[in-house]
């Protein structure tokens, strides 16, 4: 069995865990596995792909990143490129293309699987918002980091009896804002899915001081709207190959920290959390899970399921079409976010 893996998207704590288990499944066969570097790319440029040795994958179970570099080159955009690839994976001679990604990469590999090569997927995005799937790779180390610094900025917040905006990923949905928040004790939680206005948090705020509470942490994701705020243009050149607004550049934090504290009095800052969430080792949770994911998917590609993907139902491991795991969004619920409120 020859087998080439790529990772494409956004980095996530585990995905060198994933290769890491493709490749020790691969050993255990006697088979060979192919690192492609850096997403599709590495399938749409010359040179971009290599024999891996066993041995280069000791040692990675706890690093963050992922040894085969990624990006967001999407082969979609042209059909040449689309054709490269498919072309590439039979120059190859690859038995089967493990994909390892979040929507994106995945809509590649769906793409490539209809037009009948040997593709199968792994779930990746610390976003956490695949349809199918119950966990991505990547999320329980983003919640871990956020419920960090929400732990560190309540003692400064209320040393300083200030309002503490903190802005934390989620370009369409609110995963990692809603259970970091819950899990850090955040005072108000702002998500894509349910928009506010700003003058109901700054209400929100004002009661809080009523009540005697004399500081807030206020979460809001990076693609959550609030009424009230200027709108947010995005120039051509600020979005991806697959056509996202690079919300880093929106600083939705930013804003929303100057705007209340125009509008309640109260000193507030900011903090944005970044990249810091992407970064550094998985958690337990995330090596394990990408461990046990990666050797699903090496064993679909030995029995030939291709546009299939293992997917999270329960403890367990199922499997699921990667069409329909891109097909939409998963969203938060609003029982979860009501149930946020409940704390505030
Ligand atoms: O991978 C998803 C994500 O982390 C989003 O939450 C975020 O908007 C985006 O990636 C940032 O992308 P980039 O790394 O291209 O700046």
């Amino acid at each position: 069995m020859r087998l080439g893996v790529l990772t494409g998207g956004g980095d996530a704590p585990g995905l060198n865990a994933a290769i890491r288990a493709v490749v020790r499944r691969a050993q255990a066969d006697h088979g060979e596995v192919i690192g492609v570097r850096n997403g599709w790319a590495g399938l749409v440029e010359p040179h971009q792909t290599r024999l891996i040795d066993p041995h280069e994958v000791s040692g990675i179970l706890a690093v963050g990143g992922t040894m085969l570099g990624t990006s967001r080159v999407n082969p979609l955009k042209s059909q040449g490129s689309l054709g490269q690839v498919a072309s590439r994976i039979g120059e190859l001679e690859l038995d089967a293309l493990v994909a390892m990604g979040g929507d994106d990469t995945l809509s590649v590999a769906g793409a490539l699987a209809a037009q009948g090569l040997p593709v199968v997927g792994v779930p990746k995005t610390m976003d956490n918002d695949l349809q199918v799937t119950e966990y991505c790779i990547g999320f329980d180390s983003a919640v871990a980091i956020v419920t960090e610094a929400l732990d560190r900025l309540h003692t400064t917040a209320a040393a300083h009896h200030r309002v503490m905006v903190v802005e934390v990923m989620g370009r369409d949905t609110g995963w990692v804002a809603v259970m970091g928040g819950l899990a850090g004790g955040a005072d108000m939680i702002i998500i894509p899915e349910f928009p506010v206005e700003l003058s109901q948090i700054a209400h929100h705020l004002r009661g809080r001081r009523t009540r005697g509470r004399d500081f807030s942490i206020v979460v809001v994701a990076e693609g959550a709207t609030v009424g009230g705020l200027a709108d947010f243009e995005v120039a051509p050149e600020a979005r991806d190959q697959f056509g996202h607004a690079l919300l880093s550049r929106r600083g939705i934090g930013a804003q929303l920290a100057e705007a209340l504290e125009g509008a309640t009095g109260f000193e507030t800052r900011v903090t944005v959390l970044g990249y810091t969430q992407r970064g550094g080792a998985p958690t337990a949770y995330d090596r394990i899970w990408a461990t046990r994911v990666g050797a699903a998917a090496y064993e679909l590609a030995v029995e030939g399921a291709f546009g299939k993907i293992p997917v999270k139902r329960g403890d367990g491991v199922a499997v699921a079409e990667i069409a329909a795991v891109v097909e939409s969004q998963r969203r938060v619920p609003e029982d979860l976010y009501e149930l946020a409120k409940v704390f505030y």
